[in-house]
């Protein structure tokens, strides 16, 4: 079968598409025909070899799956050979066969498309997870994402309005990309380099935020308590620039201004308490068969479009969700 395959830590010039052995699932796992896979920034964390998220290499990436059930293992109940699946893959999702636990593989409703369901199992449910439960949102709250135009942006502008919130603020890295933030849903969307606390309190009425949803290590974190809501939550979530991460802010602060900072790992969940993960994987493929959630995304047309792609988000110039059709 073909797979992509990661060959060194690196860049497009390490990665290939090649010809793989077929994997079998074992006890508690399923194997999935794959027809849909989504990319990820941290399939691009692996391939510049960031610790912790290639195992070993040759890696093989690929953490968000649909397709169909191929074969069943051991000990698996509910899943069955044909069955529409969407999947968290521990890895090796960009490719023709994928395993994945069957606590993570969550059955697609008929009303979704296995290429919008391929965007749903790290996508949106990390979307729904940031918001639900790391944010702790309530309807009305105000909302600032740093990385707006990208993903888990996008996600976030359909999940936002969906769930009753108030203003949508954005941040992204380059000018070009406010019109991207803008078109996905964003009441406002700011340049990081005009990006400060005046802008941001501007954009929302003259208030602070009620939820900031910041995957920027803790490089904006000053800031974020600077706009800071009394009673807000702020999420980070990821580190997409790879660098060393600040101490936690002084307590005073927390204390005074009711301030949660909390983190946020979809891996982490995945290997702590893969059912969380597994509920916003089925909320949000409901939300989508209801019709009252939409998540446009860019499809490539083969495996050989994603390392391109993967330098597309790794240089920043990204636009919104991408999956790849594989079989599909
Ligand atoms: N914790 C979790 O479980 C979890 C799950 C999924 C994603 N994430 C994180 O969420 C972020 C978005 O993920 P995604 O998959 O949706 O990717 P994406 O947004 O499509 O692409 C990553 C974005 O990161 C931003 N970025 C900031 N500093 C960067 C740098 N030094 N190099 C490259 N990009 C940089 C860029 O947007 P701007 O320049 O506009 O900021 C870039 O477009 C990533 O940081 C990812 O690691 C975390």
């Amino acid at each position: 079968m073909r797979a992509l395959l990661m060959t060194e830590p690196g860049d497009a010039r390490q990665s290939q598409v090649a010809d793989v052995d077929v994997p079998r699932p074992g006890a508690g796992e399923v194997a999935i025909d794959v027809a849909y896979s989504g990319l990820n920034f941290m399939d691009v964390m692996a391939r510049r070899g960031d610790p912790g998220y290639a195992k070993s290499w040759p890696y093989r990436p690929g953490l968000e799956i649909a397709g169909t059930v191929r074969e069943v293992g051991a000990n698996v109940v509910g899943l069955a050979v044909g069955d529409r699946v969407a999947a968290v893959p521990d890895g090796g999702g960009l490719a023709e066969v994928a395993i994945a636990r069957a606590g993570l593989t969550v059955p697609v409703p008929a009303e979704v498309s296995l290429r919008t369901a391929a965007a749903v199992p790290l996508g949106l449910a990390t979307a729904m997870l940031l918001l639900s439960e790391a944010g702790r949102f309530a309807p009305g709250d105000s909302v600032l994402v740093h990385s707006a135009s990208g993903g888990i942006g996008s996600a976030l502008a359909q999940l936002v309005p969906l769930l009753g919130g108030g203003r949508l603020i954005g941040t992204v890295g380059r000018p070009e990309k406010v019109e991207v933030a803008l078109k996905s849903g964003y009441d406002v969307a700011i340049a990081r380099d005009e990006m400060d606390a005046d802008a941001i309190r501007a954009a929302n009425e003259g208030r602070g935020v009620d939820v900031i949803l910041d995957p920027l290590g803790t490089s904006a974190l000053a800031l974020d308590l600077d706009v800071a809501a009394t009673g807000a939550r702020i999420v980070l979530f990821g580190n997409a620039s790879g660098g060393a991460l600040d101490a936690l802010p002084p307590a005073g602060r927390l204390i005074g201004g009711n301030i949660t900072v909390t983190g946020f790992s979809h891996r982490g969940l995945v290997a702590g308490a893969p059912q969380r993960v597994a509920r916003a994987i089925r909320g949000t493929l409901d939300l989508l068969a209801g019709g009252r959630l939409d998540f446009p995304v860019t499809e490539l047309a083969d495996l050989t479009e994603v390392p391109p792609a993967h330098d597309l988000l790794a240089e920043g110039r990204g636009a919104g969700k991408y999956v790849v059709r594989v079989t599909g």
